[in-house]
This record gives structure tokens, C-alpha cells and sequence, in this order.
């Protein structure tokens, strides 16, 4: 059997600890049969959303890297696709796999769904194949809310994915519930769960809660950089005052989202982060209060996380990740994406504020007690993915989409 290319796309910071599992898995297992190639599309691009994190997952330099950088929806979506386009045309891989719900997924996906290596040649393909397979990993979660750019992101790239791999259950009623066909969708669990089963031993060597002079369990841990919280003044005000309240109590590790920092400056909100929040990165040992520190690398994230009382945030993946950890997370949030989390995981949504805060940290710790690990959360999920490859990628499976075609 010839050797299939798959190119393996991941945009910005939650993209690269799902990337990674299937990474693994192709290298360990699939290597002969695949050849993968990494396109980081340059959304993020400081060391410390980005090159870190590819050190801390033992992933390589990436083949190609677009460059893209920030701008408005618009115009970062646009240059991923007009520099994916070149990619794709160049190297003509036989399946293209985006994951998680960033700009970049929904940008990468709309190419790989309207290339055509026949056309645009102008000559024959050599193949039968005019376009990549595309492949969703993380399909199917909806928070129903609208008004987030990641809900307009997944369901585009649902719709036009050709197989949908999910993390969850729940998701593929979402999916059929949309239209998708139950045959393009397989139930492969949780990739972000391999990489931190995997990383999970070094991160706990690493010294950041002792350089921070935070005890293990004696702090909480809150990261924020959702625009419904940040973007606007009042709201960031409101949630830095009740931190602030919070932190009276125990000291709350605060590591600052690019996006956070500069709303914070730019309303003018740096006192409410005490004298921590003005140090550019580090923090200084306090005993109380905010400890605003720069972005954590992934490993010093899994280890505050782990050794955290309790996690406030507003990302979808820490969600995810403190529920596999057992540790009482408070979702700064009216919706969630990640039901599972609140079902079965250690999960509560909460308005903000101070009291809603306390009230839902109260019920999160209840919940920690009588927690359990999602089905399929069980750090295999990089394996199953690419099996889920090699069936849609079969000759024999191909030859029949071709046929249908
Ligand atoms: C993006 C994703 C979001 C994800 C988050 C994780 C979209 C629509 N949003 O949001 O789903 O949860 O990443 O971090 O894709 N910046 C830097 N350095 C960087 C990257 C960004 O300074 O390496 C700053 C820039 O000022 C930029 C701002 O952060 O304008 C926001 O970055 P952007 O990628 O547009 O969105 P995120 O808020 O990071």
C-alpha cells in the first residue's frame, strides 16, 4: 500500500495538546503508512503561546509555518486561507486534520473542502483524489451561544468536515442534529487527555509554585481571556474586584492571556491586580492576593492546576482538564460547550461575583468528591484517531466516495 500524506494543522494554544497525541500515535504506529506533515498557521506566535508549548509536547519544528499573526476575524481567517491554499496546492496531501474550534480550524477547513488539485494544475491529478478528506477532531460541541466566534467556527467545520471525530457523547447528537450523517461521525474520546496523562510526571517536577511562594492546595488558580469577559470594561472590572475579594482569602495564581493584559491596560484596571499585576512577568511572593504572572508553559499549567484548591476560568479546556484531574473548577461562564464537564467532571457555571463565585466553588468542591472520568478520557484517544484514518483513508472506502462523488 502506497504511503498517504496527512497534513496535521494547529493554529493557537489549545490546538497544540490536541495536535500532539495524533502526532504520537502516527509516529509510533502509523509511520509507513502515513507520512504527516505539522502546518502551524502562526494565530499564536509569542514563545509563550506557541514555541513552548511544542517544546513541552516533545513536538518538532513545524513543517510550514503561515505566519499570520493577529488581526480582526477577518482578516487572520483570510490569511490562513489564502496561505493554506498555497500549501495544500503544493503539497496535496490526502487528508487534512484540524482540531478544536480557533479561526484557524474554520479557515484551513474552508479550503481543504473547495481546493482542486485537477483544476488548478490544469491537467489531470495524478490521483483520483481532487481534494484532501477533511477531519474535525474535537466535532460536535455546542455551547448554543452564537455570539462566541468559536459556536460560528465549529459549526461551519462540522458542516463541511467529512468525517467527525468526537471527544464526548453528547456530541454526536448535536451533530446528527444538524444534519450531519451518523456515519461520518466516530466516537474517539479525548486527545487533550493523552497529553496530559503524558506530561502530567514531568510537570510535576516543575518548580513554578515554589518559585511563585505558592503552596501545593493553598492558592486557587484563575485564567480568564474570553471576550465576553475581557473586552468590556465593566465586566473585567467586576471579575478583577471579586478576585480580588476571593484573594483576601487564599492567594489566587492569575497568569495573563496577551488579550487580558492589554484590556487591562488599556482600561486602566492594573491596580486591581496589586504590585504582581504591574511586573511585566513573574510574580512576587505573596501570601495572599492576586499573583498576576505571564502565560504558564503548558507543563507549569498542569502543575497548577493539579495542586490548585480550585480553578477559575473562562477556556473550554481547562474545563476539560481540571475534570480529569478531580479538581473543583468554577466556569466563568453562562454556557458551556463541554456539557460532560458539569455531568459527570467537576464542573459549575457561575455568574460573576463575589457571592456567585463562593456559592459555586462550594458546590464544585461537593462535585470533586463524587467525580468521574468521562468515557474515553483515558488517554488512548491518539491511537483511536488514527485508526479512524486508516479505515476512512482504505482503499476501499475511497474508491466508493469517489464513486459517490
Ligand atoms: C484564540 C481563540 C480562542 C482560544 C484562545 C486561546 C479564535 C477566534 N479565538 O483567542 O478560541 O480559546 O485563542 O488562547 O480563534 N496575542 C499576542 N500574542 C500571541 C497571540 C495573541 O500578543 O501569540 C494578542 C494579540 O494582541 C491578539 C490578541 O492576543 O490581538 C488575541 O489573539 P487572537 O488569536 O485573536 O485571539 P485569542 O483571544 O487568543
Amino acid at each position: 500500500m502506497s504511503t498517504q500524506k496527512l497534513l496535521l494543522v494547529a493554529g493557537a494554544r489549545p490546538n497544540f495538546m490536541k495536535v500532539a497525541p495524533i502526532y504520537w500515535a502516527i509516529d509510533r504506529g502509523g509511520r509507513g503508512r502515513f507520512q504527516v506533515e505539522l502546518v502551524h498557521t502562526g494565530q499564536h506566535y509569542d514563545a509563550s503561546m506557541s514555541d513552548g508549548f511544542f517544546r513541552d509536547l516533545g513536538l518538532p519544528e513545524p513543517d510550514v509555518n503561515l505566519g499570520v499573526g493577529s488581526a480582526s476575524h477577518a482578516e487572520q481567517t483570510a490569511r490562513v486561507m489564502v496561505g493554506f491554499e498555497e500549501v495544500l496546492l503544493a503539497r496535496r496531501p490526502d487528508a487534512v486534520i484540524v482540531v478544536g474550534d480557533v479561526n484557524s480550524t474554520a479557515a484551513c477547513a474552508l479550503v481543504a473542502t473547495k481546493i482542486d488539485y485537477g483544476a488548478a494544475r490544469g491537467a489531470h491529478a495524478p490521483s483520483c483524489r481532487t481534494r484532501p478528506l477533511l477531519v474535525h477532531v474535537e466535532a460536535g460541541l455546542r455551547s448554543r451561544d452564537r455570539g462566541m466566534p468559536e459556536e460560528i467556527n465549529r459549526i461551519v467545520t462540522d458542516a463541511i468536515s467529512d468525517l467527525l471525530l468526537t471527544t464526548c457523547r453528547d456530541a454526536a447528537a448535536n451533530l446528527v442534529a444538524e444534519g450531519v450523517l451518523r456515519e461520518k461521525i466516530r466516537f474517539v474520546g479525548n486527545p487533550m487527555i493523552d497529553s496530559l496523562r503524558r506530561c502530567l510526571p514531568e510537570a510535576d517536577r516543575s518548580s513554578v509554585l515554589a518559585d511563585l511562594g505558592l503552596g501545593e492546595g493553598a492558592f486557587g488558580l484563575c485564567t480568564l481571556h474570553r471576550p465576553a469577559n475581557v473586552d468590556r470594561r465593566e465586566t473585567l472590572a467586576e471579575i478583577l474586584r471579586a478576585l480580588g475579594e476571593l484573594a483576601a482569602e487564599v492567594p489566587i495564581l492569575l497568569p495573563l492571556h496577551p488579550r487580558t493584559r492589554a484590556r487591562i491596560a488599556e482600561f486602566g484596571l492594573d491596580d486591581r491586580l496589586g504590585e504582581a499585576g504591574r511586573a511585566p512577568a513573574g510574580a512576587s511572593v505573596r501570601r495572599s492576593g492576586v499573583v498576576a504572572v505571564a502565560p504558564l508553559s503548558y507543563l507549569e499549567m498542569l502543575k497548577a492546576m493539579k495542586e490548585a484548591r480550585f480553578v477559575l476560568t473562562d477556556s473550554g479546556g481547562v474545563q476539560e482538564e481540571t475534570t480529569a484531574l478531580g479538581v473543583p473548577c468554577v466556569t466563568l461562564r453562562d454556557s458551556t460547550e463541554r456539557p460532560v464537564t458539569v455531568e459527570e467532571g467537576t464542573n459549575v457555571l457561575a455568574a460573576i461575583g463575589r457571592r456567585e463565585i463562593a456559592e459555586a466553588l462550594a458546590a464544585a468542591r461537593r462535585k470533586a468528591l463524587a467525580a468521574r472520568m468521562p468515557a474515553l478520557w483515558d488517554g488512548a484517544a491518539g491511537p483511536r484517531i488514527v485508526e479512524a484514518l486508516e479505515e476512512a483513508l482504505s482503499p476501499r472506502l475511497e474508491s466508493a466516495r469517489t464513486r459517490a462523488a
